[in-house]
């Protein structure tokens, strides 16, 4: 059981913000004082660059950078530190991946997604596929968002060695369905194609084993699990990593080049890190690792299962309230108001100091499957409480027309 008393007291915004109700968390979450102190202790004590500076600072930092990368890799069971790669988000590692790709597509090649996919994992590859000729497929998914293995097995099937890339979310933002990536990995390594993982939405809520999954690329996110804005990862098998094309070429990056265009690139990770690196953000997101490593990544999961049972149970007695994913394990519930456009409620709902997302949330082409493009998403982290959900639950039931247009006037 979690003392959620006192993890509250570890985040600044919960004293700023005593009344506020944070239920936004699949956008971004909160910062414990740990990470915001590392970011501080890094600029006023040890603000110089890494890898680049023959004096004791420079080393002292360059080590703790490292370190950092080791942290990232223990966390989700890397076979080794080089499999980690620093990047500027989730987003940034997901085109690092397509476009890191590029000279390995051809022409009809095939790159397997699924409708429920954020902007994020689905614009890189459109672009990719464009420039390559090669052709986007969708895996069916059932109304709650769970991939229908049969379909995906139809699909390799019916393309035969043509798909190369199946990208898909572990856990997706708006349905937050936990796909069984285990099963998935087995089935696309079958046909010889890579399974490409975004991590944005699970890697901060359940523990995350690389290497028992059998991921080959994996691409999440600092600010979804209490680390700074700007930092990301991409995690690859070393072998499959080390292939893949750099979408950026700099300083750092680089071991020599000459004037006849000659580049000799430094190894893997590194020549995927051009240019000085956000070294705040990678210390910032090791110490919010060891944060929730302190608090236990089974305990954080169990809880916030708890948590979205509970917010299940009272929201769906209001007769008002439509419910899209009562039944997924995540902390994630995406709802409408009867008659009322979703982004109305959002703002009835902030008016009353709760914080939730509103409209499509990035995943465009969702509402293929559940016929809408404008949902209510109220997600879940470990430092929310019962009562948070209460308060919510209250101010739900009074989503009607009348209510949140008066919030106009
Ligand atoms: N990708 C973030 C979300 O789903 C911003 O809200």
């Amino acid at each position: 059981m979690l003392d959620v008393d006192k993890i509250k007291n570890d985040f600044p915004m919960f004293k700023n913000h005593p009344e506020l109700v944070y239920l936004d968390n699949g956008a971004t979450t909160f910062k414990p004082s740990c990470v915001i102190e590392m970011i501080k202790k890094y600029y006023e004590s040890s603000s110089v660059n890494v890898e680049r500076g023959d004096y004791l600072l420079s080393h002292e930092v360059s080590s703790a950078y490292e370190k950092a990368r080791n942290t990232v890799a223990k966390f989700i069971n890397a076979r080794k530190d080089e499999e980690i790669v620093f990047t500027s988000g989730a987003t940034d590692s997901l085109n690092m991946v397509a476009y890191g790709l590029i000279d390995k597509l051809n022409k009809d090649d095939v790159i397997l997604l699924t409708y429920a996919e954020h902007a994020s994992n689905i614009l890189c590859w459109f672009d990719v596929a464009k420039r390559k000729g090669c052709k986007i497929d969708y895996i069916d998914l059932e109304p709650n968002g769970r991939m229908r293995l049969d379909t995906l097995i139809d699909k390799l099937n019916f393309y035969g060695n043509k798909t190369k890339v199946v990208s898909i979310a572990h856990i997706s933002n708006v349905l937050g369905y936990k796909q069984d990536i285990k099963e998935i990995a087995k089935i696309v390594h079958q046909y010889g194609a890579l399974l490409v993982v975004d991590g944005a939405q699970s890697v901060p809520h359940i523990k995350t084993d690389v290497q028992m999954l059998d991921i080959d690329f994996l691409a999440f996110s600092g600010h979804k699990m209490c680390g700074p804005t700007g930092i990301g990862i991409l995690y690859g098998k070393y072998d499959l990593l080390d292939q893949l094309h750099p979408m950026r070429y700099g300083g750092g990056a680089n071991s020599r080049f000459d004037i006849n265009g000659n580049i000799i690139l430094q190894i893997t990770p590194h020549k995927f890190e051009a240019g000085t690196p956000n070294i705040a953000g990678a210390l910032g997101l090791a110490a919010a690792i060891d944060y929730l490593n302190d608090i236990g990544m089974d305990n954080i999961e169990a809880y916030e299962q708890e948590l979205k049972a509970y917010m299940i149970e009272k929201l769906s007695k209001l007769e008002n309230i439509h419910i899209y994913n009562a039944d997924t394990t995540s902390g994630i519930v995406a709802f409408n108001a009867i008659d009322v456009f979703a982004q109305d409620a959002g703002s009835y709902l902030s008016t009353k100091n709760i914080c939730v997302r509103s409209g499509n949330h990035c995943a465009k082409i969702l509402h293929n499957l559940i016929k809408t493009d404008q949902t209510c998403r109220a997600s879940l982290y470990f430092y929310n409480t019962k009562a948070d959900i209460d308060k919510f639950v209250a101010e739900c039931a009074n989503l009607n027309i009348e209510n949140c247009i008066n919030i106009f006037f």
